[in-house]
């Protein structure tokens, strides 16, 4: 196996051309299609976005308006994927339900599973996956906390339409304000696209194999959950928490996330590519300012975060590694201000990636890219003679 090059967590080793998503980690440069990701946040729709990562150009006002008409003409799911929904108990983690009521869209749309589907067969799938999500996650967020159902209003674009799924029908829904509108299309746009990432590089392995789009983005939720990669929003609202519950003594968390005999890491620090700073935490951290700000919220964590921050910046540790807060460090402060629970924090991560999840599948499949196949290097033993088990 002379020939192989190993390279474990394929920290050096690019595995597709793509014209979707550039970044620049030692500058700390992110860009959609070649728009810095500062513009879009600042002056997109998350739609707007959608179409951009998955058709390439940004739309025109007609091509919005199609698309998003589109969108609500396939927003309902299926009576029978409630029901599907309704067997999980209520408490069950709404990632474990999201991957597979995702998966289960292949069964009630076979028309997915064609490897060689036309353009408008394969364009039909992606929209009926994109429309229906946000129905999905409101819908688990609504059974974990055993809420009944708000159906889809098609007067709505699609993020208030979402937001008031989740939230609709209770007292203080915040489906009306203007700024929880803004901020979600904000953390929708950051989270939409992030190149070969974890769960991106899955959607993209599992593709390869002619896997149905649905399926491959099961995949990739499966792999957004770990708390390495998209659970790590969820991570650093239960490490805030316990750093409050625990006199919010932030030195002494820092202590114990450079102490390698600890297992505990600064969660929402740190990051594959970026190694100056990642330029979706700056635009967060702001947004969560401003928003905590415009609701007149005073979270004690928020508090607490900064101060984390602040000393782990300091420390020479996390200077030498080049270790600064990412995208998941501040998101969660902002989901939980518009009133989500803790748990639904990755759901929402996904929800903002399915654009990057099925532009990257899409760009796959039209490349022609064949199957993804690592090598390994083999260590185990060489030649040995089977021994029968009365002899063991
Ligand atoms: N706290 C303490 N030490 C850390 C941390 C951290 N959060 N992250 C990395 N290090 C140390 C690590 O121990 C190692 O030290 P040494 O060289 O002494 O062995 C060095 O920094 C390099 O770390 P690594 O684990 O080799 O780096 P990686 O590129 O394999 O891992 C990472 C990247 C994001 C998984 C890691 O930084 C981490 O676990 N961060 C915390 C989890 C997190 O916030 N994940 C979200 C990532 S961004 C959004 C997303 O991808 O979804």
């Amino acid at each position: 196996t002379g020939y192989i090059t190993l390279d474990s967590g394929y920290k050096n080793t690019g595995c597709t051309k793509s014209a979707i998503t550039f970044l620049d980690g030692e500058k700390g440069i992110l860009k959609y299609r070649g728009y810095p990701i500062e513009q879009l946040a600042e002056k997109s729709s998350f739609i707007e976005v959608a179409y951009l990562l998955i058709y390439g150009e940004l739309p025109t006002q007609t091509q919005l308006n199609e698309f998003e008409e589109l969108l609500k003409e396939h927003s309902d799911v299926p009576e029978q994927l409630k029901t599907i929904l309704l067997a999980f108990p209520p408490e069950g983690h709404p990632m474990g339900k999201l991957c597979s009521v995702i998966a289960s869209l292949s069964a009630f749309y076979p028309e997915s599973l064609k490897p060689n589907a036309s353009e408008s067969e394969q364009n039909l799938t992606l929209v009926k996956l994109l429309a229906k999500l946000p129905s999905i996650v409101a819908y688990i967020q609504r059974h974990t906390l055993s809420h009944s159902y708000v159906a889809s209003d098609n007067n709505l674009d699609y993020v208030t339409n979402f937001m008031n799924m989740a939230f609709g029908g209770h007292a203080g829904s915040t489906k009306v304000d203007p700024v929880v509108i803004d901020a979600m299309n904000k953390l929708l746009i950051l989270h939409a696209d992030h190149e070969q990432n974890c769960s991106t590089s899955t959607v993209r392995i599992v593709g390869s194999s002619d896997c149905n789009l649905y399926a491959s983005v099961a995949a990739g939720v499966a792999a957004l959950w770990g708390p390495l990669h998209g659970g790590a929003n969820q991570a650093v609202i239960e490490m805030l928490e316990k750093i409050k519950n625990d006199g919010g003594d932030t030195a002494k968390w820092v202590a114990k996330a450079k102490d390698k005999n600890d297992p505990f890491r600064l969660m929402g620090f740190g990051h594959r590519v970026y190694k100056n700073f990642d330029p979706r935490a700056k635009i967060i951290k702001k947004a969560c300012d401003d928003i905590l700000n415009k609701l007149g919220i005073k979270d004690p964590v928020l508090e607490i975060a900064k101060h984390l921050e602040e000393a782990a910046l300091n420390d020479p540790y996390f200077a030498e590694r080049k270790l600064y807060p990412n995208v998941d460090f501040y998101s969660g402060i902002i989901y939980r201000a518009l009133g989500f629970p803790t748990e639904m924090f990755t759901v929402l991560f996904a929800l903002g990636r399915l654009p990057g999840w099925i532009a990257q599948w899409k760009e796959m499949r039209e490349n022609k890219e064949p199957i993804g196949r690592p090598r390994q290097v083999y260590v185990g033993e060489v030649d040995r003679t089977f021994v029968d088990i009365k002899n063991r």
